[in-house]
């Protein structure tokens, strides 16, 4: 499988509006709390920022959205708290997959899901072959995912594929067997909720990824607070390690072959 290319090792293209937003969507017990409601509420209202963050994307021209929605460290919470958040994502797949397809998305589901259960790993089943030919906006929901696991399971994999080369891998024969293998490198990276980690999001992908923190909680984020983010990545300088003098220049030369041409 052809996957897209490294930072690491090409210069992507980079355009006005970022490619693939990936977001880690944080703060909805903090907003519930706020109201003195219980933390549910907070992610009752989370799912809604999802579909009003989904839409803005799509409108923007935005080709690929990943959205952290539970994380492999979220185990740890209460019992009834995990519960809860399984049904909202079991409700979720089973009440948004004909709107999405509506609305040409295609579904992408990461992470280790059956934990969740037989009707959650069919449920997404479901709705990602639904969806599998739509060509719009490109959704990645990362459930019970991690950085970490995904280097893992992608290694496993890499190493059962055949013989250990004498001379060891490249990252050319590890990308196709990690999660996010359909997908360039993230230009835009979005926590809400005031942290400033990473919290084993995508550990790989997020190598030159631009990083935007907002204090706003996740359930009030909305379409002028994605423009700020995409206006501030605008105003980004780039660099993949070079300098900025060897950019300048690259401009300068483009723009002069621009107006021979
Ligand atoms: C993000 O909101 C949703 C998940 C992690 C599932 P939180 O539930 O982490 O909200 P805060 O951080 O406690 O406010
Ligand atoms: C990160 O949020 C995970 C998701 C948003 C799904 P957390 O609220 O779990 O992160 P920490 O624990 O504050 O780092
Ligand atoms: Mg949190």
């Amino acid at each position: 499988m052809k996957s897209f290319s490294s930072s690491t090792r090409e210069i992507p293209q980079t355009g006005e509006i970022p490619r693939h937003i990936a977001i880690i969507m944080d703060g909805n017990g903090r907003w519930a709390k706020k109201r003195y409601l219980p933390r549910v509420a907070g992610h009752k209202q989370g799912v809604e920022t999802v579909r009003r963050v989904t839409r803005a994307c799509s409108e923007r021209g935005v080709e690929y959205l990943t959205l952290f929605a539970f994380s492999s460290e979220n185990w740890r919470r209460p019992a009834e708290e995990v519960s809860t958040l399984k049904q909202l994502f079991m409700a979720a797949l089973e009440q948004e997959a004909e709107r999405l397809h509506r609305n040409k998305v295609r579904l992408k589901i990461i992470g280790d899901i059956a934990p969740f259960g037989a009707r959650v790993v069919e449920l997404a089943r479901r709705a990602q072959e639904l969806t599998s030919a739509n060509s719009s906006l490109t959704l990645t929901i990362a459930a019970n995912y991690g950085g970490r696991w995904d280097l893992m399971q992608a290694l496993a994999k890499l190493v059962r594929s055949g013989p250990l080369p004498e001379n060891g891998f490249t990252e050319d024969q590890l990308a196709p067997y990690l999660a996010l293998n359909y997908a360039p490198e993230p230009d835009l990276f979005i926590r809400t909720g005031g942290e400033q980690r990473i919290s084993n999001f995508l550990l790989w992908q997020l190598a030159y990824t631009e990083l935007y923190f907002t204090p706003t909680l996740w359930p009030d984020f909305d379409a002028g607070q994605l423009d700020a983010a995409i206006d501030w990545y605008r105003e980004r300088e780039r660099r993949f390690g070079r300098t900025s003098e060897q950019l300048e220049k690259a401009k300068q030369d483009s723009n002069g072959r621009r107006r021979i041409a």
